[in-house]
């Protein structure tokens, strides 16, 4: 029987796959996660715990405060919005005392702000937070979200056996495909996998299963979780970093700038390296009080650019100079290479100062005779034209970057 399940899910896998149009570049928007955390107390904290006002607040903030205008389009509810059990008909509904309204009126009231909805479940027995879990409610699970009009569903991986996730991650696409109601289908699976039980994930088959998909351990508010995410990436085990394109993405998870743990420089640094990996952009932090210099680097679209270049290759290090590494990533119009500059600062044991490098110009991939003009997308400013044999130079801040769009000159 076991087996025949199998072979129906693997033969839904090859002829369905994941086919739902969406994520046809890294999908951007705003999670509470890494920013509110469980914090159910609306007696005391009303408007920071995880309740109905939150979300109405923040999807208030992201119409009018220029979030949508400039992509943040999902406003996305992660763990502990749950009662603690499903209902008599073995459905999922949001705690009545935080969420009055229930989940369907959060949507509506979410829509109705121009945004998109989206919602946390785990593949679990319960969630990380321990509320409950999917398994053995997939099916109806996927149809109460259709119901509610959600747009985006993030499938955590806490509280469950590592052998299912193989096939029941396929299974609950499949049955999000079979409401007919199109949702991006976030996955954690690669990252329970590699992280959590040291096995190297199948990413051709997460790649066909998924929009997005976890690739390392959570995100933390410091610069070490920062660097230690950014230096997974480069590690590419399993070679993850070639399946990202139109319709799928690997995810570093959250943007953890506007909190409290980056400096400026560390701010930028998170950007910066978010495009060139062409991560999903997914904000975690209080759009009410956040610093105008953290929404300025979010909202800046010549960065917000680069992320959703369409051609939707991820960039990668293709060399380090002492402390600083070089990333790169192709970008349309083609020939255009998008270079960031990284001062990771681990070579430096504590003697933190700015570095100049110096690169040629053709050893970033700038090959083209005619030569390529230079912008700095941070502040838009031209850093003039590059031939080949030229060399470029620039100085970078310990923990911080320069980038720069190469696009060739005409
Ligand atoms: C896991 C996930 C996080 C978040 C929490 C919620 O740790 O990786 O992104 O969803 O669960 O409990």
């Amino acid at each position: 029987m076991f087996a025949l399940v199998l072979l129906f899910l693997n033969a839904v896998t090859l002829t369905l796959g994941l086919d739902n149009g969406l994520a046809l570049t890294p999908p951007m928007g705003w999670l509470d996660w890494e920013r509110f955390r469980c914090n159910i107390d609306c007696v005391n904290d009303p408007e920071n715990c995880i309740g109905e006002l939150l979300f109405k607040q923040t999807a208030d903030r992201m119409a009018s405060d220029g979030w949508l205008d400039a992509g943040y389009e999902y406003l996305i509810v992660d763990d502990c919005w749950e009662a603690e059990s499903r209902d008599s008909d073995g459905r999922l509904y949001a705690d009545p005392t935080r969420f009055p309204g229930g989940m369907k009126a959060l949507a509506d009231y979410v829509h109705s702000q121009g945004l998109k909805f989206g919602v946390h479940q785990d593949f679990g027995h319960e969630t990380c937070s321990h509320y409950p879990g999917s398994e053995f409610y997939l099916q109806t699970d996927a149809q109460t979200f259709a119901d509610w009009g959600v747009d985006f569903v993030k499938m955590d991986g806490c509280n469950s056996d590592l052998g299912d996730m193989d096939y029941g991650y396929p299974a609950f696409g499949m049955f999000l495909n079979k409401t007919g109601r199109p949702m991006i289908y976030s996955c954690e699976w690669p990252f329970y996998q590699s992280v959590k039980h040291f096995k190297i994930p199948d990413y051709a088959a997460v790649r066909r299963t998924c929009n997005t998909w976890r690739t390392n351990k959570d995100i933390q508010d410091s610069w070490d979780s920062l660097l230690q995410t950014i230096q997974f990436q480069d590690q590419d085990q399993g070679n993850f970093s070639q399946y990202a394109g139109p319709g799928g993405w690997n995810d570093p998870d959250m943007l953890i700038l506007g909190n409290f743990g980056l400096s400026p420089d560390m701010e930028r640094t998170q950007m910066a390296m978010w495009g060139i990996l062409a991560a999903p952009l997914l904000m975690s932090t209080d759009l009410q009080n956040i610093r105008n210099s953290s929404k300025a680097l979010l909202q800046n679209r010549r960065l917000i650019a680069i992320n959703q270049d369409k051609m939707g290759v991820q960039g990668k290090k293709i060399m380090t100079v002492g402390p600083v590494d070089v990333w790169t990533r192709p970008l349309l119009p083609t020939g255009s290479v998008g270079i960031v500059f990284f001062h990771s600062d681990v070579l430096t044991h504590g003697f933190h100062y700015p570095r100049i490098t110096t690169v040629q110009a053709q050893a970033l991939g700038l090959t083209a005779s005619q030569g390529y003009n230079l912008v700095d997308p941070f502040d838009g400013s031209s850093k003039g034209t590059v031939k080949p044999s030229d060399s470029i130079k620039v100085r970078v801040n310990p923990t911080g970057v320069i980038m720069y769009v190469a696009t060739p000159a005409s």
